[in-house]
């Protein structure tokens, strides 16, 4: 019985020391700090990275923050001090993990920024994100094709809403968007009839919808509640696109007869039902799966000390010069190619949709 439990223990040693114990990374430890599970796409983000991570051999310390600073601070900490090798971090507001982040430097953990830009620390490798510019860019163009401005249609009314303001995408969303828009705006063939355009009037704390409904039942009681037509809203993503729909179903309107077309981000499932139903015209689709997949490469290669897979060395500099990043491409879906790019794909089934 001792000769078997000895060699059962001598064979395990050799398996941890050739790697085979923890898979192919031979159980390195990786962190990943999650913001929130309040949204849908963070939730998917958390288990697409600890799948692909797990299943690449590696052992994963996977936390949601609920949304407070303080406590990805501290769950940062954790993962530092429990012996995570590399960190990657999608920070609720991108310029609060300047000084965890100095201690991860200072003990070698490697940081990857994940989808939302880490600011002001020199601690961050690499950035894993969707190209934030043309994920506004899509949504101004498809606002621009469906209304007609290019043939030279209108006046139309519009109003927009963004995202949180310490989110450094959001300025990113908007910006792309604004991009294709302000050029009709300066030329009066899209009208904002509640005056608010710039950048911190329609940004949206939290990103949460009940924010983005609050600031749009007064915007609508004070400019559309006599019937003055609201033909589309430019909106960032899909919680505040969910706020505007509330703010106008609560308002009284009704899909096909004086909705306006609304734009979002992440396919949420609440909001491609609410494609389906015709209350919301379009959705940028980031495949979570796919910026998994690029953010485990990037873990790989600095695992074994080799540089990782960049594709842009000069859009984002967190202020502490330019971060490599990997880009990936959003597409938008809408009610004619949801079925193609969501349920063909895998990402949802039908079921999920009903
Ligand atoms: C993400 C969006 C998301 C938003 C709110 C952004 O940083 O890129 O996909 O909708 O945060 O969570």
């Amino acid at each position: 019985m001792k000769k078997i439990l000895s060699l059962i223990l001598a064979l395990a040693m050799v398996a941890t020391l050739f790697g085979c114990g923890g898979g192919a990374a031979g159980g390195n430890k990786v962190g990943v700090a999650m913001p929130t599970k309040s949204l849908q796409r963070w939730n998917q983000d958390g288990d697409n990275m600890k799948k692909a991570l797990e299943a690449a051999g590696y052992t994963v310390d996977l936390q949601y923050a609920d949304n407070s600073v303080e406590t990805q601070v501290s769950q940062i900490e954790n993962m530092i001090n429990s012996g995570c090798k590399v960190l990657v971090i999608a920070s609720i507001e991108g310029d609060s993990l300047g000084t965890v982040l100095a201690q991860a430097k200072e003990k070698g953990v490697k940081v990857i920024a994940y989808d939302r830009l880490i600011m002001n620390s020199d601690a961050v490798s690499y950035y894993a994100t969707f190209d934030n510019y043309m994920v506004g860019t899509k949504q101004g163009e498809y606002l621009e094709k469906e209304l007609g401005l290019k043939e030279g249609k209108g006046p139309f009314n519009i109003e927009l809403i963004t995202g949180d303001p310490g989110d450094n995408n959001a300025r990113f969303f908007f910006g792309g968007a604004m991009d294709v828009l302000q050029p009709y705006i300066d030329s009066g063939k899209l009208v904002v009839k509640s005056g608010q355009v710039d950048f911190d009037t329609v940004a949206t704390q939290s990103w949460s919808t009940e924010n983005a409904q609050n600031r749009f039942d007064a915007i609508i009681s004070a400019n559309y509640a006599d019937g003055t037509k609201l033909d589309a809203v430019l909106a960032s993503n899909d919680s505040t696109a969910m706020g505007v729909t509330n703010a106008l179903v609560a308002a009284g309107f009704t899909p096909g007869e004086n909705w306006p077309l609304i734009t979002g981000q992440d396919c949420d499932v609440a909001n491609v039902k609410n494609m389906i139903e015709g209350k919301q015209a379009m959705s940028i689709f980031k495949d979570t799966r796919t910026l998994a997949a690029k953010t485990v490469e990037m873990v790989d290669a600095i695992m074994k000390g080799t540089d990782a897979p960049v594709n842009d060395t000069k859009t984002y500099d967190n202020g502490t010069g330019i971060i490599p990043s990997y880009l990936c491409e959003p597409v938008f879906a809408d009610i004619n190619n949801y079925k193609e790019l969501l349920i063909d794909s895998g990402y949802y089934t039908e079921d999920q949709l009903k």
